[in-house]
């Protein structure tokens, strides 16, 4: 197969995560007779810095005519202070917009191999964890009106959390599906006992759940499930939530896993344009080091494969020589471990693509 896919290695550590990953897939071209083709992208700090705007019309054209977009990171200290409308993140939420990327799933598995990576105690960790995190990604207070304005004589900023039935509809559809290809168990996680946004997101689960008999739901509260993941977190399988919730219960559930480099995420339409990023900022403090751990990424265009390309043996492929690789005592400085060999990053991209 022939695929188009547009890059964006962004700020920081990102365009050197990427590169490992295109490194990987390109592997996985050569080895099971696909062409990969790329297009590069500025976005984020080095867009404004050239451009004046984090990312352009004509990068966000491409992103949109492609077969999927792979993301590195972008943001840094050197952009805070710029206009918030021209920040850095504006663009990647402004991909996520145009390119109708709702569904945003974040995996979370702790590796055997990096058990004691994991702050964790062994009886906690269990057998390992492997959850996934759903979560909402282009409704609620990220996309919502927002204004600063004079009462008073004083400063009153307002953020509204807007959702529609149709926006928890479609998120939870793409959840209960999820679930019924995992362990059949689904958690939806809100703040009913205060916001109506919540209260109208449960109503419209408990609708769905009907359709899905043989998934195991349950509502839990968003304080109750930030406790549940460092308390039980074996007992989940798949959860659902809101942008804000999934954005930071996942930064949460990735320390699980023993480092937030590890974990990789999709975000996927209705069709299967998707776009494919590591859940990590752009670690600015390590930037250009070659130190960062490209795994996260990796992992990520393993996603790609499976859910754009319908890819699945290729995806497999990726997942078991990173599994190779930490079998054979392979470590990044963030997962690094006594008796294991010490990478840095292009190093990991290597063995990877040489177990494929
Ligand atoms: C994430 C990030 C983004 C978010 C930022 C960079 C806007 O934290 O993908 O989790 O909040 O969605
Ligand atoms: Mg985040």
């Amino acid at each position: 197969m022939n695929k188009k896919i547009t890059v964006l290695p962004g700020d920081g550590i990102g365009p050197e995560i990427v590169a490992e990953a295109i490194k990987v897939l390109n592997k996985v071209a050569d080895q099971f007779g696909h062409s990969f083709e790329y297009t590069y992208v500025d976005i984020g700090g080095c867009s404004i810095d050239k451009y004046g705007v984090p990312i352009t019309d004509e990068g966000m054209k491409l992103c949109k005519e492609s077969d999927s977009v792979l993301l590195g990171a972008v943001g840094g200290p050197k952009w805070d202070n710029v206009d918030p409308s021209i920040r850095p993140e504006k663009a990647l939420l402004a991909v996520r917009k145009e390119l109708g990327l709702f569904a945003n799933l974040r995996p979370t598995k702790l590796f055997p191999q990096l058990a004691d990576a994991s702050p964790l105690k062994q009886e906690i960790v269990g057998n390992g964890i492997d959850l996934l995190i759903v979560r909402e990604l282009t409704g609620g207070v990220y996309f919502g009106q927002r204004k600063t304005e004079e009462v008073n004589g004083e400063l009153v900023a307002t953020d509204w959390m807007p959702y529609s039935e149709h926006e928890i509809e479609r998120i939870g559809r793409v959840a209960f599906e999820t679930a019924m290809k995992r362990g059949k168990k689904l958690a939806s996680v809100d703040k009913a006992n205060v916001l109506d946004t919540s209260r109208l997101w449960r109503k419209t689960m408990h609708r769905l759940s009907e359709e899905y008999p043989e998934v195991a739901y349950s509502d839990i509260l968003v304080d109750n499930t930030a406790m549940q993941l460092i308390k039980n977190p074996t007992q989940f399988d798949v959860l659902v939530t809101e942008n804000m919730f999934g954005d930071i219960l996942s930064d949460e559930a990735s320390m699980l896993t023993g480092s937030i480099g590890m974990m990789p995420s999709a975000s996927l339409s209705e069709g299967t344009l998707g776009m494919y990023e590591p859940i990590h900022g752009s670690a600015p403090d390590i930037a250009g080091m070659n130190i960062a751990n490209p795994l996260g990424t990796i992992l990520s265009a393993a996603m790609m494969l499976r859910y754009s390309f319908d890819m699945a043996k290729e995806a497999d492929a990726i997942e078991a020589a990173v599994n190779q690789v930490l079998d054979n005592g392979y470590r990044t400085g963030d997962i690094m471990q006594e008796g294991c060999k010490k990478v840095a990053c292009n190093e990991m991209g290597d063995l990877v693509a040489s177990y494929i």
